[in-house]
């Protein structure tokens, strides 16, 4: 081997360029050349890539975003745009590719392994939805911040004796929300796994207040079906009935943009160190995650088209400690 390239694609993920520096160093450390492809798959059809050293990426790893730039790429769902983009790659002799995103960018990887190019996904999205790794690179940062906005969220709620609706991420998986549910002491919590209509809602709310509570908070995941805004639509319709005041708050890309804590510093690096050694040890169609603390690959095969189950047990924990 002695040319690879790395590039971030989907949304980014607070430790994607703590990954990025990894791959680098961990490259030249082997003796390969790396370049860095920029805006995701879109640059590797248009050939939008630079040679990277050490220095290129110093001082990156504590910085939020990805200083490649990320993308989704319709272009490269198409056979045309995966040729052309594998044109691209021979052109500039890339011998093997390591793609750091989440569940669409691992597809995207996948496709260009099975048409031959060596390729080797890493973890990472907020979601925390992709099948092969316990913990994706963002996660812990963008919880912490939903944690935050909840904390301080609850103390006006308390204040004002309201109810609020805080909805935090996840295309399609509750994880985020559970966790800032738990962690944040939620009086309800909406997610895909676990619907739960807005009557129910309402009820979890008015029961926290006869308990005593002088606040209501309700961490509602944005893939729920009875999302903030459906949720928000019932209790406007019923607010009379109802008898508290709410308010509704949505975290959106927020959660996204921090500057990555230490936990996703250190699995972004371990992450992008263990790429460049599958790529070393020839083992190629692989999504490096972690598991169990360690380093682990799954083919990609296994990956694409699953999404990871929530744990059901903390589903119910979630719901006994609201109490
Ligand atoms: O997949 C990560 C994620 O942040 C999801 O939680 C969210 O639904 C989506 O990306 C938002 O995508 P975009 O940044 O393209 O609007």
């Amino acid at each position: 081997m002695k040319r690879i390239a790395v590039l971030t694609s989907g949304g980014d993920a607070p430790g994607m360029n703590a990954a990025i520096r990894a791959v680098v160093r961990s490259g030249l450390n082997q003796g390969w050349e790396v370049y860095g492809i920029k805006q995701g798959f879109q640059g590797s059809i248009l050939g939008q890539m630079l040679l990277m050293g050490a220095r290129d990426v110093g001082g990156i790893i504590q910085q939020g975003g990805t200083i490649l730039g990320s993308a989704r790429c319709p272009e490269f769902r198409t056979v045309e745009g995966r040729n052309q983009a594998l044109r691209t790659l021979n052109q500039h002799e890339i011998e093997a590719l390591v793609v750091i995103g989440g569940n669409g960018s691992q597809t995207g990887s996948y496709e260009l392994h099975k048409m031959g190019f060596p390729v080797v996904g890493i973890a990472s999205t907020i979601d925390n939805d992709l099948y092969g790794s316990e913990i994706t690179i963002g996660v812990d940062t963008a919880l912490n911040i939903a944690l935050e906005a909840i904390d301080r969220l609850k103390v006006t709620a308390s204040s004002h004796e309201r109810a609020f609706l805080i909805e935090v991420m996840g295309r399609s998986c509750g994880y985020l929300a559970l966790m800032a549910g738990i962690a944040g002491g939620a009086e309800a919590i909406v997610i895909p796994e676990a619907e739960m209509p807005p009557d129910r809602v309402a009820d979890e709310i008015q029961a926290a207040y006869q308990r005593g509570k002088a606040h209501g908070i309700v961490v509602v995941a944005e893939g729920a079906h009875y999302n903030a805004e459906k949720l928000a639509q019932y209790f406007g319709e019923h607010e009379e009935q109802l008898g508290f005041d709410l308010r509704v708050t949505k975290l959106g890309h927020v959660q996204r943009g921090g500057a990555p804590l230490a936990f996703d510093r250190v699995l972004a690096t371990r992450l992008g160190a263990g790429a460049v050694d599958a790529l070393a040890r020839g083992e190629y169609g692989v999504l490096v995650g972690l598991n169990t603390n360690q380093v682990t690959t799954t083919p990609l095969e296994e990956v694409v088209g699953r999404h990871k189950v929530l744990n059901p047990e903390l589903i119910e924990l979630a719901a006994i400690l609201a109490k």
